[in-house]
Formats: C-alpha cells, sequence, structure tokens
C-alpha cells in the first residue's frame, strides 16, 4: 500500500532513524561524485500554491540527482486553478508520476490529495505542518550530536507550522521541545497532548529567557508566516521581545547551537549577529533539506535504497 507523509506521525523512529542514515549516506555519495541515480525513469509532480526557494529547488534537484525528473506545476496553470476538484487532478496525476509533492495554505487539501491519490503525497508546508523541514533539522543535529535522546531544543516565537511538526517529532527523537511564544502564538493544546500521548515531552516556558537556559538548540522562524500577511503589525507587536539576539543568546549554554528554516527577516525574529555568528548552523539546515529528501523519495517511490556497500 502507498504511504503519504503529511506529517512526522506518518513514521515510526524506526523509519526516522533509517531516512537519517541514507540522507547521511546520501551525502557522502553526492559529495565524493559518485552516482546514486536509485530512481531513474521515475517523476514527482511538484504542486506550488505558495512561494519557495529551498523546498523548490532541494526537490527539483534531488530527483535529478537520483535518475528521475521533477515537474514544477503552479496551480494557477493547472485546471485546479480553473475549479477542477483536488480529488480528480490527484487521480490523474497518479497516472503519470511516480509521487506528488505540494504546499499548500490547507492541510486539509493535502489529505484530500492523498485520499484520491494511488501515488504517495509529500507535504511540502501546510498551515499546519511542515515535516521535511524537521526532517533535514533532525539530521543537522545528528550530524553534530551523537545521541538525540534527552537534547533539549528550545523554540521562540510564532509557534507555526515548523513548531507544530517539532512538537510531532519528540516522541520520535526523544528531545525534549520548550516552547516560549506569547500566549495568542503559542500551539494548539491539542496537538502538544496528542505529542505527549505519544510519548513525547513537550513543555511551554514562561518567558524566552528562562526557556533557553538549558538548551542545546535555539530554533526560531519567521513571524509572518505565508498566508499571515494581514496580521503583520498586530504579530511584530505581540512578538517582540521574542528575537533570539546576542543578549538572549547569552542567557543559554556557551555551545548552543542556532537554528532557523529561513527564509530570515533580520532584525525581527533573528538579529543578523546570531544568524551569521559561530553558533548559527542555518546554512547546513538549507542544504541538508537536499539529503533528507532523496532520502525520503528513494523510500517512498523505490521502497528504500540498495544494500551499501
Ligand atoms: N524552509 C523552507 O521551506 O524554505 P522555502 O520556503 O524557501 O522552501
Ligand atoms: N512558517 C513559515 C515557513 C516558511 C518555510 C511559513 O509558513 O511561511
Amino acid at each position: 500500500m502507498k504511504k503519504d507523509f503529511l506529517s512526522p506521525i506518518d513514521i515510526d523512529e524506526h523509519e526516522l532513524e533509517s531516512i537519517i542514515t541514507d540522507a547521511m549516506h546520501l551525502k557522502r555519495l553526492k559529495s565524493a561524485g559518485t552516482a546514486h541515480e536509485f530512481l531513474r525513469g521515475k517523476s514527482l509532480a511538484m504542486i506550488f500554491e505558495k512561494a519557495s526557494t529551498r523546498t523548490r529547488v532541494s526537490f527539483e534537484v534531488g530527483m535529478t540527482d537520483l535518475g528521475g525528473h521533477a515537474l514544477f506545476l503552479n496551480p494557477q496553470d493547472l485546471q485546479l486553478g480553473r475549479g477542477e476538484e483536488i480529488r480528480d487532478t490527484a487521480r490523474a496525476l497518479a497516472r503519470y508520476v511516480d509521487a506528488v509533492m505540494i504546499r499548500t495554505y490547507a492541510h486539509a487539501t493535502l489529505e484530500e490529495f492523498a485520499r484520491y491519490s494511488a501515488v504517495p503525497v509529500i507535504n511540502g508546508l501546510s498551515d499546519a505542518q511542515h515535516p521535511c523541514q524537521v526532517l533535514a533539522d533532525i539530521m543537522t543535529i545528528a550530524e553534530r550530536f551523537r545521541d538525540l535522546r534527552d537534547l533539549k531544543l528550545t523554540w521562540i516565537g510564532d509557534g507555526n507550522n515548523v513548531c507544530n511538526s517539532w512538537i510531532l517529532s519528540s516522541p520520535l527523537t526523544g528531545m525534549e521541545i520548550t516552547i516560549a511564544s506569547p500566549p495568542p502564538y503559542r500551539p494548539k493544546e491539542a496537538l502538544i497532548d496528542q505529542a505527549r500521548a505519544a510519548g513525547g515531552r513537550v513543555r511551554i516556558a514562561a518567558d524566552p529567557e528562562e526557556a533557553v537556559r538549558d538548551a542545546d538548540v535555539l530554533y526560531t522562524d519567521i513571524w509572518v508566516s505565508m498566508g499571515d500577511e494581514g496580521e503583520r503589525a498586530e504579530r511584530l507587536k505581540t512578538l517582540k521581545g521574542y528575537t533570539i539576539n546576542s543578549r538572549l543568546l547569552a542567557q543559554a549554554p556557551p555551545d548552543a547551537l542556532v537554528m532557523h528554516c529561513l527564509p530570515a527577516h533580520r532584525g525581527e525574529e533573528i538579529s543578523d549577529e546570531v544568524i551569521e555568528g559561530p553558533q548559527s548552523i542555518v546554512w547546513d539546515q538549507a542544504e541538508n533539506r537536499l539529503h533528507a529528501q532523496k532520502a525520503l523519495l528513494v523510500r517512498m517511490i523505490a521502497g528504500g535504497m540498495p544494500p551499501m556497500e
């Protein structure tokens, strides 16, 4: 049966571990210039309702590296933009391609698409989740720490889609997720309860200073996500004081790392000094989107990697 990847809960801890191992192997193969065309002749359709730099390029280059092909589809150019139903688009596309990646507003769009698609559907970001980002982030953390279990990641700022994927990943990684967000922008209680019920550890902190005190990783994202532009003024006002700057970083352990999924708005959620500073690993995160998604694609389309030599 085909499997989708719409949220971190679609994989278990063993699958996560094997995706990260495969991603690191694929990264070595690429850097050695060794061909790894494990998806020769396969196609990925990519539907983007929203802008993208990293997701679009990493999926497209990833398919090329693997010997396959990716198609960039703008809904405005598809019949979808003229009212064709999601379920009809899903069934037709599955007759041509081997997997579909979708970046959309409503998470329900992805769920409906996946219900009717005979091929795997991958979430390239929805209002609720950004699981591919967190796969790459987990790989990036695994490159720095031998054991993820018991690491502490502190989320500062807007409790958004990326934050939600971190919360749902906690049961898979064993990491503790601490959230420092102003009350209107905290993640939903139901989501936190869901992660806790699956064995995840999630904590709401009183303020950013307290939240970073024993953090291994500080993480933030833009305050105005795609689709939230109408709330810009209100968000900037409420989130003031939640910037990762040198003053806040000084409250964290000296070897704490700083992550951001990008794009960044310097001077809002993160200062220029911190994102450009020695504790920032944001470019590794961006690079690892490529390797982690290639591992995911090989697993979803070909059932896994050939045995490693
Ligand atoms: N982090 C991320 O998904 O970036 P893009 O919006 O550029 O794809
Ligand atoms: N939270 C951001 C992530 C962008 C990659 C957004 O949804 O716009």
